[in-house]
């Protein structure tokens, strides 16, 4: 039982946690893409489905992704504590850590990332611009995230002063 929820946990954290850190990674420089001005200002420019400039799917899709993934990225810390507690590890300071660490990251997604990113795509869709320091921001919060969660996966792998395992 143990062997199938950590093998759950670990496929939860590739299928979700990867597509999420590769999608919120090209979204600031998807909306400076997206926000540039105009050009000639012709007016020609097919609008996409959407609303906004032609770019403004990609910036639409990008969200999506990080939004649909960290959403099943949920399972991970579920599939996490269900695995620590078949394995009598609830109490280690190595996972007592890595659980501090995922909710730490966790947040940065759900209270920054993601509604940062609402925030850019209804301004790209609207056309309007976006000032650098905007993306810049994103990224930087993004980024955070990333080193969060990588934090913690190799946390998971090294547990230090655990006595079980390798
Ligand atoms: C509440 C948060 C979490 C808990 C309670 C948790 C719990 C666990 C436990 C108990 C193990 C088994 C360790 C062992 O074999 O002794 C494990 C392994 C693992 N976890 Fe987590 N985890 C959490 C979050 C995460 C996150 C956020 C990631 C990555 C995105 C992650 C990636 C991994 C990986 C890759 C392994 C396999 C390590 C190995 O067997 O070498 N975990 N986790």
């Amino acid at each position: 039982m143990t062997k199938i929820l950590l093998s759950l946990h670990v496929l939860a954290a590739i299928v979700a946690v990867g597509p999420v850190t590769v999608a919120a990674s090209m979204f600031p420089p998807a909306v400076r893409r997206a926000a540039l001005p105009r050009g000639t200002g012709t007016g020609t420019e097919t609008p996409d489905a959407g609303g906004g400039p032609p770019e403004a799917d990609t910036v639409r899709l990008l969200h999506r992704i990080c939004r649909v993934y960290a959403g099943l990225g949920i399972a991970v810390p579920l599939l996490g504590l269900a695995t620590a507690q078949a394995m009598g590890v609830l109490g280690d300071t190595w996972l007592l850590v890595s659980i501090a660490l995922t909710a730490a990251a966790a947040g940065i997604l759900f209270l920054l990332v993601l509604p940062r990113q609402e925030e850019l795509l209804e301004r790209v869709t609207a056309g309007g611009s976006v000032e650098r320091s905007g993306t810049a921001r994103l990224a930087m919060v993004t980024g955070l995230f990333n080193l969060l969660w990588a934090t913690v996966t190799i946390l998971m792998i090294v547990r230090p002063g655990s006595t079980t395992g390798a």
